[in-house]
């Protein structure tokens, strides 16, 4: 595998480059209560039976709610976030519409072990242009048999020159990546997983446990460092991305176009990116501040 092109670690190169957010929550973060849905929404959560789909359900919209009311500096009082509403598309992937009107809001929205992640945009998504992707999951060890069928001929090979020890996070972010990717050109998988290929680059060649250019030893990473990645889709590049890693999750965002490194917020304040540049029109805005 080659090394990542230059953009978006060195922005210059890139046509256009776009801010990305993201928030995580855990299930001890929701309400009990639903005040922060709308009437929509209850009435979509009271259709899913099964106790897990609905838990992560309500953490994936808390979650998103929660991202849409810090990244873009709303009110997060139970009564704005219930106008606050994430619609799934015909597709499956969410859209966000504020007061009814569908926003030109990026959004993408993953769960595991009880974390939801959601990473959002403020540039229009142009119809059938994928935007966005983001993807959490349980670092954990992944079978032989689930590589073969999953990856590439290619990812493989970088897998099969990593150390064992190492390639549980590996698999893991590969796998994420696949997934955000597959968010990001809305088809999940509907599309084989072998259709997007994952480069980590060769930002992390080899250590004494391994021989040969391409053997990755992945670092773990802080909350708020990411590392880039790229997407091939039908034989050339898709997207840009990040991937990071800690002991439990592995989580990746990939767009088009490119993101400068994803900012983390929280819900208590506001964005730690004083620059950060996300915006939604002002005339959208009085009615879920109010
Ligand atoms: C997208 C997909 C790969 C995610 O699966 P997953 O890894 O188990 O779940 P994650 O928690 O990471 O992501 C789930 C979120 O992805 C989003 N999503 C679902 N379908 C999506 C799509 N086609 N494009 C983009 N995002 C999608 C949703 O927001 C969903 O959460 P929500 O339903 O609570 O709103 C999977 O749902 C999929 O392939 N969906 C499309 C195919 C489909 O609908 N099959 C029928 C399933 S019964």
């Amino acid at each position: 595998m080659s090394g990542i092109p230059a953009c978006p670690e060195e922005l210059a190169p890139c046509e256009s480059v776009q801010d990305v957010c993201w928030l995580e929550q855990r299930e001890v973060n929701v309400p009990a209560g639903d005040d922060w849905l709308s009437a929509q929404e209850a009435t979509s959560l009271a259709r899913l039976r099964f106790p897990k789909r609905h838990a992560d359900w309500r953490l994936g919209r808390w979650t998103a709610k929660q991202a849409i009311a810090t990244c873009f500096n709303l009110s997060s009082d139970h009564r704005a976030l219930a106008a606050i509403e994430i619609r799934a598309a015909a597709s499956g992937s969410p859209e966000v519409f504020l007061s009814g009107e569908l926003a030109p809001v990026g959004i993408s929205l993953s769960h595991s072990s009880g974390v939801a992640l959601c990473a959002l945009a403020s540039r229009p998504r142009k119809a059938g242009e994928a935007s966005l992707g983001c993807d959490v999951e349980a670092v954990e060890p992944r079978s032989d048999n689930f590589v073969g069928d999953y990856f590439t001929a290619s990812e493989q090979k970088v897998i099969q020159q990593t150390p064992a020890e190492n390639r549980p996070p590996l698999v893991t972010v590969l796998w994420s990546a696949k997934e955000s990717a597959l968010k990001a050109l809305q088809e999940g998988l509907r599309l084989d997983t072998r259709s997007v290929e994952i480069n980590l680059g060769t930002a992390f060649p080899t250590n004494r446990k391994c021989s040969g250019s391409s053997c990755l030893v992945l670092p773990r990473t802080s909350a708020d460092s990411w590392r880039p990645l790229q997407v091939r889709y039908q034989g050339s590049s898709a997207f840009h991305g990040w991937w990071q890693h800690d002991d439990q999750l592995a989580r990746t965002i990939v767009s088009r176009p490119p993101s400068r490194p994803p900012a983390h917020v929280s819900v208590i304040g506001t964005s730690e990116h004083p620059n950060l540049q996300l915006t939604i029109p002002a005339i959208m805005i009085p009615a879920i501040r109010s």
